[in-house]
């Protein structure tokens, strides 16, 4: 009998990552949509890669997308808390570690000879992300409902602080993406074990 390969993704990680990165992409361009009707920064995102079509879709698409990641995200985070898997796969965290990585990394040589586990590059990069989203989820309950949210808009600097927070916190997803984006294009395996599991 042929032997069955290990399961490096359970089968519920792999559909809440693809359903989170498809909420991801239409939160982000539907969201440079919303920003380009006021453009506070003072520059204005291309309209080609934004969504909606205009302020009042762009809304309808940001608000759907929102409802999907934020249930998403906290099934992907209670799912991970009440299995261990949290702690087993992104811990413990060591700053050694993560200077031989990032120095291994730099050189192209950094390990991914086990797909069981993530090197400190990995885990950090995925725990970052796990923050981030919490804070763009916080700060965008803000800015949809300030009035119902006082302590939180308060801890945030107020509506503007955190309209700023959800935007520079969008931009570092971005640059999560786009690192996250190379890094598995340089070892597309993995592409295949979030895909199949295996
Ligand atoms: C659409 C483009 C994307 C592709 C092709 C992709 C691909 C992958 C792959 C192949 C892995 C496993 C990599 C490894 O073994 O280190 C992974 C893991 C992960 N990705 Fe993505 N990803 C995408 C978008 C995103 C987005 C938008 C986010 C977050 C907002 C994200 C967050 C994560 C996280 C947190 C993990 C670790 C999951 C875990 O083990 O719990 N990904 N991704």
């Amino acid at each position: 009998m042929k032997a069955k390969k290990a399961l490096i993704h359970p089968g519920w990680l792999r559909i809440m990552h693809w359903v989170n990165a498809l909420a991801v992409i239409v939160l982000m361009m539907s969201g440079w949509r919303i920003y380009n009707a006021t453009a506070f920064l003072g520059f204005a995102i291309p309209k080609d890669i934004t969504l909606g079509g205009w302020l009042g879709g762009a809304i309808m698409w940001h608000f759907a997308a929102m409802w999907v990641l934020a249930i998403n995200g906290l099934l992907y985070l209670g799912l991970n808390l009440a299995t261990g898997r949290l702690r087993h796969k992104f811990f413990p965290l060591s700053a050694r570690a993560l200077l031989s990585d990032v120095r291994a990394a730099l050189k192209g040589q950094l390990a991914h000879a086990d797909p069981q586990h993530y090197n400190m590059v990995q885990r950090l990069a995925y725990l970052f992300v796990m923050v981030d989203s919490v804070l763009l989820v916080l700060s965008g309950l803000v800015l949809w409902k300030s009035v119902q949210f006082p302590l939180l808009r308060e801890l945030l600097g107020g509506y503007e602080g955190a309209r700023l927070v959800h935007f520079f916190a969008m931009a570092a997803l971005a640059a999560f993406i786009l690192v996250h984006l190379v890094m598995v294009a340089l070892v597309p395996r993995t592409l295949l074990y979030m895909v199949r599991g295996r």
